[in-house]
């Protein structure tokens, strides 16, 4: 099945409403660039590499949308624009790529018609390079996965995530389209639920035989030898190897390494970071209490409680067996190895 969970048709981003899987397939059609910017924060679509795309098409669309033929008022008109999709969310990287990349264009050219469609060019290049590289990292990564393994993964790294083939879901199709009999172990992960949401619905879609736990089973599984190897995605790569993913993350990892385990992270050279040291310096996004005292609206907490809710975790690059991008597979020395991949790729 070829899922398309961004399309920007004519003058609208239209995008599947990924709150509401399983249970509902619903497309929405987006006609304003700020019905994307909520959908971004309300996690309509998310994962590093979609978030990306759809802010791209976003400040396309509202590029579009401007009406004046004053060249200052249309660049400090289309500068709100960009510093709002800009603002969604802080960690993952690729959204602040795409909001470069698409300023870049802006300032490139003079004529607005011109830098209208030059936008709308530029949005659809970022979808197919996405594309493009998700497709090769998911080749690549499926050679590190035996016959018969069992994979472990965390949150959701398919085509809902990255609006093609995926990351660490990508590596799991790719092996099991090359006939290899694998299994999948996806932690729920609390507390949006996108392992039991979202992958194990793509999991199901593709026919691969997939195993729901809850995130604090990860560990017992591991130690019973039910685990053959950890692969999950990124949202930002800083230069040294550091990886910010899906809160969880950094658990899956210091448990893996306990018990033996490779721990594999999947993700394109657009989620590498390399004017970031290391991951003391990644912004880690705090999200609503309600997610934690709540579950979907009913509430599962006393009123009141105090909470805590980063989204993402850093896993020191100490951990990592490999990271996993279309470039190639990287091992540590990580400092160096990815300067000398991204700088290949630019
Ligand atoms: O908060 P989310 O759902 O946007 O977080 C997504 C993740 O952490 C994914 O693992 C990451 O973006 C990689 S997706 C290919």
């Amino acid at each position: 099945m070829i899922l398309k969970p961004i399309e920007f048709v004519k003058d609208k981003v239209i995008i599947l409403d990924q709150t509401k899987l399983p249970q509902k397939v619903v497309f929405l059609k987006l006609g304003n660039y700020e019905d994307v910017v909520r959908a971004i924060k309300e996690m309509k679509i998310r994962g590093a590499p979609a978030i990306g795309v759809t802010a791209a098409y976003g400040i396309a669309l509202g590029a579009q949308k401007i009406i004046t033929k004053n060249k200052d008022d249309f660049h400090s008109q289309l500068n709100h624009i960009l510093s709002t999709f800009q603002a969604t969310r802080p960690t993952a990287v690729n959204l602040f790529r795409a909001v470069n990349r698409m300023k870049q264009i802006a300032q490139r050219n003079t004529d607005i018609d011109l830098i209208k469609t030059a936008l709308q060019a530029e949005a659809r290049r970022i979808h197919r390079e996405e594309e493009t590289a998700s497709e090769a990292l998911s080749q690549i990564g499926s050679q590190l996965v035996e016959n018969g393994f069992t994979i472990l993964t965390h949150c959701n790294t398919g085509s809902l995530a990255t609006a093609s083939y995926g990351t660490a879901l990508g590596i799991i199709k790719a092996a099991w389209k090359q006939g290899k009999k694998i299994n999948v172990i996806a932690t729920e992960t609390r507390p949006l639920l996108q392992g039991a949401r979202l992958t194990t619905w793509e999991l199901i879609q593709e026919g691969i035989p997939a195993t729901l736990i809850v995130d604090s089973a990860a560990g017992y599984l591991m130690s019973q030898g039910k685990v053959n190897c950890v692969i999950l995605g990124a949202d930002r790569i800083a230069a040294n190897g550091d990886v910010a993913n899906k809160i969880g993350t950094y658990t899956l990892a210091v448990l893996a390494t306990e018990n033996g385990i490779p721990f594999y992270v999947a993700a394109p050279t657009s989620t590498i970071d390399l004017s970031i040291a290391s991951g003391d310096e990644i912004p880690i996004e705090e999200r609503d209490f309600k997610e934690v005292t709540h579950i979907e609206d009913k509430p599962i907490a006393p009123e009141g409680v105090k909470t805590a809710n980063p989204a993402f975790d850093i896993t020191p690059h100490l951990y990592i067996t490999a990271i996993i991008t279309e470039k190639g597979i990287v091992t540590e020395p990580y400092e160096f190895k990815l300067r000398k991949l991204v700088e290949e790729v630019t």
